[in-house]
């Protein structure tokens, strides 16, 4: 497959470009985007991709025909964020504002499509474009895959554009890169009393602050310092007035991890301590504890590699940046349980711009040079697999060991070695 990634993606520029700004001037909450479901149909027909539509709201559609299918995915959900931006495309629904820059994803894997189309006899396998609803609900990639319409997908490659991240960098690892994130709630149940006899009491708000206290210790002396996890209260209410002593209190809290393992742990230490606390104040506690509709996105090593590798045919070695995991959560780890999959940061921020505010703030915008960057992040990864797949046919191996061994260090070296390791295992 012979793409020329960054002269054709540069080439698509002002198209995706106003097409991010369209999407952006017109947000849709999750599971009700419409509206933009129809322009993504309009667009792909146009292109002569046929589509279906998915999950309600969501479209796929498809390149080539034959071979292996592996996916490609964008979110095309907005938030309930009153936008503060002052801009000509400003969201002009209010209340509603295209604060994650699902707007770009949107926008670049359209760009994407266009030139995949474009070179669709190159193809030696089929490219399934996943648009999909209801990101920031956590529902859609559960929909999608409820549907069947990642039953034989062979791989899927997804990214996302951060502004925290100056534009121009790029980050694929392998291994956790966003958080699972559970909650609990627990109720106390005390006995109710006079502040002046607490003989006769049983004082829920003791009891809960005590275990507030001892649900720190998880962190602190049950998890391995090298692993990252959080146990966050957020919420306490307890008591009415200054001389009754509380009979019941609430606690409402949350945890991340990196691993469905230690998400269970934790729900084990926590239901533990809870009870066990309760139980030295002889209050008693019940637990609801809410495990995330979606684990932590964790990249396959395979296909991160599949992805950086054809990466660092497009971008300049400065351009990768190692980005620590984040406590963040994503849907797409719901696929990544059914098929081996990668995520990717894509840098988005420009100070000079004025465009480096945090992802979901009222100010959040991206220096859209970000989108182009995706549109060649998701070809590099098509076009990288595409040439694997070629070679391996020729019996001439995959080509990924040439790669690495010219470019040692950083992230470079660390696919290198990560691979080395796999083979000896
Ligand atoms: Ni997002």
């Amino acid at each position: 497959m012979n793409i020329e990634i960054r002269k054709e993606a540069q080439a698509l520029h002002s198209y995706v470009v106003n097409l991010r700004k369209h999407f952006h001037q017109h947000p849709e909450l999750s599971l009700e985007e419409w509206e933009t479901s129809k322009r993504i149909q309009a667009e792909l027909t146009e292109m002569g991709i046929p589509v279906t539509p998915a999950a309600e709201t969501g479209v796929i559609g498809l390149i080539g025909s034959g071979g292996p299918v592996i996916a490609l995915r964008a979110d095309i959900d907005a938030l309930k964020v009153e936008e503060q931006n002052d801009i000509v495309y400003k969201s002009c629904v209010p209340g509603v504002m295209h604060a994650c820059g699902h707007d770009a994803h949107t926008a670049a894997l359209l760009g994407a499509a266009r030139i995949l189309k474009a070179h669709e006899e190159e193809l030696n396998c089929t490219v399934k474009l996943i648009f999909q609803p209801g990101e920031e609900v956590s529902k859609g990639a559960k929909m999608i895959l409820e549907a069947g319409h990642l039953d034989h997908v062979e791989q899927i490659f997804g990214l996302h554009v951060f502004a925290d991240i100056p534009v121009g960098y790029v980050n694929i690892e392998p291994g956790p890169r966003m958080a699972e994130s559970d909650y609990f709630k627990i109720t106390i149940k005390g006995r109710q009393g006079h502040a002046g006899k607490p003989q006769q009491c049983v004082d829920a708000t003791v009891a809960a602050a005590a275990m507030i206290l001892n649900l720190q210790q998880i962190v602190s002396r049950e998890t391995n310092p090298i692993d990252s996890a959080v146990v966050t209260i957020g919420h306490v209410e307890c008591g009415t007035v200054r001389n009754v002593i509380a009979g019941s209190a609430v606690l409402e809290g949350t945890v991340r991890t990196f691993s469905r393992e230690e998400g269970r742990r934790i729900k084990n230490a926590v239901k533990r301590v809870a009870m066990g606390t309760a139980a030295t104040y002889h209050a008693t506690a019940n637990v609801e504890y809410n495990l995330s509709a979606h684990p932590a996105v964790d990249n396959d090593l395979d296909v991160a590699e599949i992805a950086f590798s054809g990466a660092a045919e497009v971008f300049e070695r400065k351009a990768f940046l190692e980005v620590p995991k984040m406590m963040l959560g994503e849907d797409f780890s719901v696929y990544q349980q059914r098929v081996p999959g990668a995520f990717a940061f894509i840098g988005a921020g420009n100070e000079e711009m004025g465009r480096a505010y945090p992802n979901h703030h009222e100010k959040f915008n991206i220096d859209e040079d970000a989108v182009t960057n995706s549109v060649m992040m998701y070809l590099a990864y098509v076009q990288e697999y595409v040439n694997r797949k070629e070679q391996e046919a020729k019996g001439k191996g995959t080509g990924s060991d040439r790669k690495a061994a010219a470019q040692e260090g950083g992230l470079f070296g660390r696919f290198q070695k990560l691979r080395r390791e796999r083979e000896r295992r």
